[in-house]
């Protein structure tokens, strides 16, 4: 039998999800209430105390993630050697940098912020047809695409786009759709260096995880941050780590992207022209936890909106091969420490878990 507290706990899950399915139904998301003009936050926003920013977590400002410059990477011997040393510091012990002279020009990562931007605050109608948390559908815009898993909602608006052979472009938004293709086109050498670099950073020959085909898909996430007028009880997004190989995330000059190190979170100060690079979980579990993929998240501010585009690469989810620890970087000394899984097994899981915490643990030995 239900306890009183249980009740009430009950009654109080059912009111929550009876907000978030009417917020649903408008279908305009976050932006939407800051455009009525909402002086305070709805309660389904707001986060439980433990799960908001402390003082006491804040990083001295000193602390920054690391920087890795690709300009000399074809200079001389030396010059590779000491990126790969930087690049393999950076990813065994931030999971985190900030990657400047990779060739994507600076005119078209602002074009690609000025196409997320026109999006959100353009036709309603193009918004509402596209609004949809069916993560088969290619392109779709939704507010929090775990909603329903989460305890409360983060304040932002996604458009969502997966890049893969069978996508048709005329399905992505016209005011973004030549930005995303062609930073896409732009971005796709960028993550083949990146793979090179890697491997060897791994000690493995330089093509091997181009040889994984873990770029064969790319989604896109971009967010739309609207200003909160509360941004000291919500999240812009909650504590996370990212579901991909690698994530590429080009973010506007506003900053509130902060990640999780020694225990500090420190801020991804935006360097303009930079994309951030991080670890994610398939590559974590690939490297056998050689190379971290760190937790982060996006504060909520009275500034904004906030733009930014996550670029997660994957392996192909039509393949039915298996992802697991590199098997040449085992050894008895250094045993596999997850199982085998499916890229798209892997997805599921993280999506149907929600943030603010890790589906890699589901597939540790
Ligand atoms: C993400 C993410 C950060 C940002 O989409 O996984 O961490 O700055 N985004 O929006
Ligand atoms: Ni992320």
């Amino acid at each position: 039998m239900a306890t009183p507290t249980d009740a009430t706990s009950a009654c109080q899950t059912n009111t929550i999800l009876k907000e978030f399915k009417e917020f649903d139904d408008t279908k305009a998301g976050v932006k939407g209430l800051v455009d009525c003009g909402i002086e305070k936050i709805p309660e389904f926003f707001i986060q439980p105390q433990e799960l908001l920013p402390k003082s006491s977590e804040v990083a001295p400002p000193s602390l920054q993630v690391p920087i890795i410059d690709l300009e000399a990477i074809h200079k001389d011997a030396d010059s590779y050697k000491q990126i790969v040393q930087e690049l393999k510091q950076a990813s065994e012990s931030w999971g985190f940098f900030q990657l400047v002279n990779h060739n994507v020009p600076k005119a078209l990562l602002d074009e690609v912020i000025k196409g997320i931007k026109e999006f959100n605050e353009g036709n309603k109608d193009v918004k509402e047809k596209l609004y949809s948390r069916d993560i088969k559908k290619k392109v779709s815009f939704a507010s929090n695409l775990n909603l329903y898993q989460m305890s409360a909602a983060n304040w932002r608006d996604t458009l969502n786009c997966l890049f893969d052979d069978s996508l048709d472009p005329t399905d992505i938004p016209l005011v973004c759709r030549d930005a995303f293709m062609k930073y896409r086109e732009n971005l796709l050498p960028v993550a083949e260096t990146l793979y090179e670099l890697l491997s060897v950073a791994l000690g493995l020959p330089s093509d091997h995880i181009r040889g994984m085909n873990c770029a064969k898909t790319q989604i896109f996430v971009a967010h739309y941050y609207p200003p909160c007028p509360e941004p000291q009880l919500t999240m812009g997004t909650s504590t996370h780590t990212d579901p991909s190989f690698v994530t590429f995330l080009l973010q506007d000059s506003l900053g509130g992207l902060q990640i999780l190190h020694d225990d500090h979170w420190v801020d991804v100060t935006p360097i303009p022209g930079a994309l951030v690079v991080n670890i994610g979980d398939l590559l974590q579990l690939a490297s056998n936890d050689k190379f971290k993929s760190t937790k982060h998240r996006v504060l909520a501010s009275t500034r904004g909106p906030r733009i930014s585009l996550a670029t997660f690469l994957v392996p192909a989810f039509d393949k039915k091969k298996p992802f697991g620890p590199i098997k040449e970087l085992l050894s008895d000394k250094n045993p596999p420490l997850y199982k085998e899984v499916l890229a798209t097994d892997y997805l599921k899981s993280y999506v149907s878990k929600g943030l603010n915490s890790s589906a890699l643990s589901y597939f540790k030995l």
